[in-house]
């Protein structure tokens, strides 16, 4: 019963130790689904009076940090006229918008100092926000929790041209980053010093990797990595102590008992008595015997 308690807190530490980075995983997935979904809602908020091909900004109450807009097409404009200019984006003629709606809107978010909250990404510091380019069907501009339409460039790829890039370390090399909607990641090159392009649809930013920068953007990321590799060892740390307090534990019980035989023991052989279950009776044996210690109960 003793025993039990200690070996369960130790498994329930294994069990944390090794789901962790797994449940970690897989909640951001889930984190960045539901933050599209509540800027959808948000944004389709902002069309009182809604115009085609007009950008019309939204609030986040929730999130001061984050701005969001939302232009409503005709998905036959898209694809043979494109956008000029739409915030940062500009999209060429050739957009295909899979499965076919009639009018879609185009939601855009740019999640400011939030970016490394929702899009952390482990080795790399972002020197421009997080941007987000999502389509969503139109045909309903009350509907919440809508999927996202797949939106292809067919021809020229997409433009994003960020605003306001921080100046890339002395030494490193600054990399287009783009989030697909299912999870995949992937690096691409910075034209003109700002400009990313993509042929999807998803959430882009530019980075820089972070070891290569020992001062400034790589500070912050350092105390992440010590704050991890502390936890670790504090954790690795509690398991061995709990490990060593289950075993003092029964050494101490061992111990205990021994010492109360062996007391028990030498009273009984001073007074020539001996233990008979809980009651002390005097032992009137001529020759005396050593009461063994294994047998607590003799009968
Ligand atoms: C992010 O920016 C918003 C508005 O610009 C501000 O209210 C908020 O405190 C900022 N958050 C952080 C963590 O800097
Ligand atoms: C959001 O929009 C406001 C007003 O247009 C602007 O002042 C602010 O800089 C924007 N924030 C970001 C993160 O771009
Ligand atoms: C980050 O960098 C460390 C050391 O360079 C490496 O071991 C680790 O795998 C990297 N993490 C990712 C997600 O690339
Ligand atoms: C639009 O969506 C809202 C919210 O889901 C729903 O209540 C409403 O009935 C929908 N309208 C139409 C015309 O489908
Ligand atoms: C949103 O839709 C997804 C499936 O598309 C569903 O799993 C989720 O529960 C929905 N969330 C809400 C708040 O309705
Ligand atoms: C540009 O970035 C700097 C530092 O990240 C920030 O202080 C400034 O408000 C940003 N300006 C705009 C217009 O977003
Ligand atoms: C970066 O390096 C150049 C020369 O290689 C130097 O002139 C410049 O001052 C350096 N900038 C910083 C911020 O260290
Ligand atoms: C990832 O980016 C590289 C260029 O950096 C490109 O060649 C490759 O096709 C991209 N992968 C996907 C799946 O888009």
């Amino acid at each position: 019963m003793g025993l039990l308690r200690p070996s369960l807190v130790m498994l329930l530490v294994l069990i944390w130790f090794f789901w962790l980075p797994q449940l970690r995983a897989q909640s951001a997935g889930s984190t960045r689904a539901a933050l599209d979904a509540l800027l959808q809602d948000y944004a389709y908020r902002a069309f009182v009076h809604p115009r085609t091909g007009i950008p019309f900004d939204g609030v986040v109450p929730s999130n001061p940090g984050i701005n969001i807009s939302a232009m409503r097409l005709r998905s036959g404009s898209l694809r043979s006229r494109g956008v000029a200019a739409y915030k940062e984006f500009k999209i060429p003629m050739g957009v295909v918008v899979q499965p076919y709606v009639e009018r879609l809107v185009l939601v855009y978010q740019n999640l400011g100092n939030r970016s490394s909250i929702y899009y952390g990404l482990p080795n790399y510091t972002y020197l421009a926000p997080v941007l987000g380019l999502l389509a969503y069907d139109a045909s309903n501009l009350s509907a919440k929790n809508l999927s996202e339409l797949d939106i292809r460039a067919s021809g020229l790829p997409i433009s994003i041209k960020f605003s306001n890039v921080t100046l890339v370390p002395n030494g490193s090399v600054a990399k287009c980053v783009w989030f697909d909607l299912h999870g995949f990641v992937n690096y691409s090159d910075v034209s003109s010093g700002n400009i990313c392009t993509t042929f999807q649809q998803g959430h882009f930013s530019i980075v820089v990797e972070s070891t290569a920068t020992p001062s400034g953007g790589g500070k912050k990321n350092n105390t992440k990595v010590w704050i991890i590799v502390g936890s670790v060892l504090g954790g690795l740390a509690l398991l061995v102590l709990l490990g060593f307090l289950a075993l003092w534990v029964q050494g101490y019980k061992r111990r205990k008992k021994m010492q109360q035989m062996e007391k028990a023991a030498e009273v009984g052989e001073a007074l020539h008595m001996t233990m008979v279950g809980n009651t002390k009776a005097p032992a009137a044996t001529v020759t005396r015997t050593q009461p063994t210690l294994e047998s607590e109960y003799v009968p």
